[in-house]
């Protein structure tokens, strides 16, 4: 079956101690992304797992050409996402949503729930009515838990659990086929984060849905991963179903990994 995203050797780096006021652009270049390949089939979730830092935020955005690779490619439902320009790059951008980590950063604190959720349509579907727009979101907010008033709320009136809930809806709202999620319950108490993390599995087979999971622990990503990669210093050093990844791991750093979380449920 084709893959509905392939990815071969992408690689990003950034100019050396960065920051504005960076003088020598030209000099030593840091590599956060070190040549990544891998291939996402339909309706499974490939998890990407590895410490802070190791670049994993960095190959989201790239996947969704938030950010552009400095080389390498992105096949998407079988088009070169890396050549693609204005109209259709944005018709396969609604495609494929990102969630991410932080849901108190992530959410505009001026707009109401109701826009933050329907903001997506009023770009993507222009077609559609106030009526229709507002119709969508409270469907939407519904089905990930939240109650119809929360439309006219602010992201400050929610807890973290709600909020990241509301990103969801926002991500959701356009029907993408893949989510990339960053770290969805990091921020968040183990307790929420696993309600969260049901949620979001319930939501996988209702709307058949594609995941890409980025976290940098075992065992959220034991929870809901069918393969996992598991990435250190901007490569992947492993690769595999799930249940082989945690149950009989071929790579020494996988294996150290896997003996800092004891309690981890062996496959
Ligand atoms: N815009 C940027 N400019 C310079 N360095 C960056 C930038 N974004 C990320 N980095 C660096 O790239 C590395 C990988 O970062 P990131 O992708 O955020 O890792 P992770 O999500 O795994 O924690 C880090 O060392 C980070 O400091
Ligand atoms: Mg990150």
């Amino acid at each position: 079956m084709e893959p509905l995203l392939a990815v071969r050797d992408l690689r990003k780096t950034f100019p050396r101690g960065g920051g504005l006021f960076a003088q020598d652009s030209q000099g030593a270049r840091f590599t956060a992304v070190a040549g990544v390949s891998f291939d996402v089939s339909r309706g499974e979730t490939f998890a990407i797992v590895g410490e802070s830092g190791c670049g994993k935020t960095t190959l989201a955005r790239m996947l969704l050409r938030l950010i552009e690779p400095d080389g390498g490619a992105i096949q998407f439902q079988n088009r070169d996402l890396l050549a693609l320009r204005g109209r259709e790059l944005r018709s396969e951008r609604r495609r494929m949503q990102m969630v991410f980590q932080d849901p108190f950063a992530s959410l505009n604190p001026r707009m109401r729930v109701g826009e933050i959720v329907a903001e997506p349509l009023a770009i993507h579907e222009r077609a559609l009515s106030t009526r229709q727009r507002l119709a969508r979101a409270t469907a939407i907010l519904e089905r990930v838990g939240l109650n119809r008033d929360a439309l006219g709320r602010y992201p400050h009136e929610f807890s973290g659990g709600q909020r990241q809930r509301i990103g969801i809806a926002r991500a959701l709202i356009l029907q993408p086929g893949l989510i990339v999620a960053d770290e969805p319950v990091s921020a968040l108490d183990v307790s929420v984060g696993a309600q969260v993390l049901l949620l979001l599995q319930e939501l996988q087979r209702e709307f058949a849905l594609t995941y890409i999971f980025i976290s940098h622990s075992l065992p959220v990503v034991a929870q809901l991963a069918t393969r996992i990669a598991v990435m250190r210093a901007g490569q992947f050093v492993e690769t595999g179903p799930a249940e082989e990844i945690l149950g009989q791991p071929k790579n020494p750093y996988t294996r150290e990994l896997l003996a800092a979380v004891p309690e981890l449920p062996r496959a």
